[in-house]
């Protein structure tokens, strides 16, 4: 038996529905929290599988995990144990590598499998490595295991080739306990960034810089445990948007920071989608007339390329062509074969796709090949005449908190059926 989500299209949506705490800071904040010697509560937290393997991971380690409400989670350290992580949860998620830098900040040692995550073309993990080299770590890689150890970790100025996100927290977490100063030049700026050196200055790391392209962290000896609220999910806010866009007649999508979805919002409009942002909601009208638009995904303030995936799915209903360019995951287009199967009329180029709109989409038997992809399938099945069956939606459940539950709230028509 399987699981799979069944969405008759055509339904409009209307209401308000409110975005959970953001998945790619969460996954983040909870290895961060292992480098405090108390509990540290986070609030906030989405109700998804990333979680739930992170919190295997922990447990593994011996960590004490307390859900003490649903969005509340206490991790406490004090019986922790380092030892080498192997629980095919491992796997399962792209962030446990953020176990890397945090155990080796910690007890400048770990050991641990090779990350998993969504396929979304190669997804090297070079600059996280030599940014652990950088502060004084050996990297060893052999059968499937890495092993990076540090006799002292000493503060240096690392440079990163490409502002990535994974390895500038990574980074922060490795540099947090490490003599002197450490400078992280091109530095993400993501607002997850933000996040993370937040709770970690709570905990008493003195990291400034986040947000810009240069961080700098000064080695300090003790963390303690403290509070958290995790920012809202600025992802899950585009998806929503895009969906209030594709198949709403008033919709509002409530605790957002707007300014995280300024090139989002700033794209909609060029579409021609009718919009009143304030400042913590934004309020979509729907029916308006969808003119093509060409878009370049970027690193943050950027066009966030998580989002070009679900966007695809609007832009098949846009008068005229509209051309992506993927600048950061090459092969992030697996959701134009199942567009295309539902009616969409997509070429797919290297780095690039052309959506010739606006078509007449069909519900079809698709399959979620990975977590956007999941979302521009949902929002194609609202779009379409006839049931939208999507498969492999565990891809959907590891980073969307109760997506067909807020939907339904919305007036979708979206049921989960066991399938054989
Ligand atoms: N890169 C390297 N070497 C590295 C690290 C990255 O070449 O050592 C390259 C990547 O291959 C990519 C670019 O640098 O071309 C940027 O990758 P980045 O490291 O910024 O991505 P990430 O940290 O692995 C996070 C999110 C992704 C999101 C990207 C880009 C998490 C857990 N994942 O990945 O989220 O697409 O940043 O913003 O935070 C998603 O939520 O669906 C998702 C995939």
């Amino acid at each position: 038996m399987k699981e799979v989500i069944q969405i008759e299209g055509g339904h409009k949506l209307s209401g308000n529905v409110r975005i959970s705490g953001s998945k790619n800071a969460t996954v983040a904040l909870i290895p961060a929290s292992i480098l405090a010697n108390g509990p540290v509560t986070i609030c906030g937290v989405p109700n998804i599988s990333d979680v739930e393997s992170l919190a295997i991971l922990l447990r593994e380690l011996n960590v004490q995990v307390i859900q003490n409400s649903t969005d509340h989670l206490v991790i406490d350290t004090t019986e922790m144990r380092n030892k080498p992580l192997d629980h095919p949860a491992v796997t399962r998620l792209r962030a446990s590598y953020y176990f890397m830098g945090a155990l080796l900040g910690k007890y400048g040692e770990v050991k641990m499998k090779m990350p998993g995550g969504c396929y979304l073309g190669p997804r090297p993990i070079d600059l996280h490595l030599k940014g652990f080299e950088a502060l004084g770590a050996t990297v060893d890689y052999s059968q499937g295991y890495y092993t990076i150890k540090a006799k002292k970790l000493v503060g240096a100025k690392i440079f990163l080739d490409i502002s990535s996100v994974g390895a500038t927290i990574n980074i922060m977490m490795a540099a947090v306990h490490a003599e002197g100063r450490t400078t992280i030049e091109n530095a993400a700026k993501e607002p997850e960034i933000i996040d993370v050196a937040t709770l970690l200055n709570k905990m008493g790391a003195q990291i400034r810089g986040a947000g810009t392209n240069v961080i700098t962290i000064d080695g300090v000896d003790h963390l303690s445990g403290c509070f958290h609220e995790i920012i809202p999910d600025r992802i899950e806010a585009g998806t929503f948007i895009i969906m209030a866009a594709a198949a709403a007649e008033k919709m509002t999508i409530e605790n957002i920071i707007p300014q995280h979805l300024e090139s989002l919002l700033s794209k909609l409009s060029e579409m021609g989608v009718s919009m009143e942002v304030n400042v913590d909601r934004v309020t979509i009208t729907g029916g308006c007339k969808l003119k093509a638009v060409d878009v370049k995904t970027l690193p943050y303030p950027g066009f966030a390329t998580d989002l070009q995936q679900p966007l695809t799915a609007l832009l098949t209903q846009a008068e005229g062509d509209s051309r992506i360019i993927e600048t950061i995951y090459s092969e992030r287009f697996k959701h134009c074969v199942e567009l295309q199967r539902m009616g969409a009329d997509i070429e797919v180029g290297p780095s690039n796709s052309l959506i010739h709109g606006p078509s007449k989409l069909f519900g079809e038997r698709v399959t979620a090949t990975d977590l956007r992809c999941g979302a521009s399938l949902v929002i194609a099945g609202l779009l379409a005449e006839g049931i939208t069956e999507i498969h492999e939606i565990y891809h959907i459940d590891r980073g969307y908190d109760d997506l067909d539950g807020k939907l339904n709230a919305l007036g979708a028509k979206i049921r989960r059926v066991e399938i054989e």
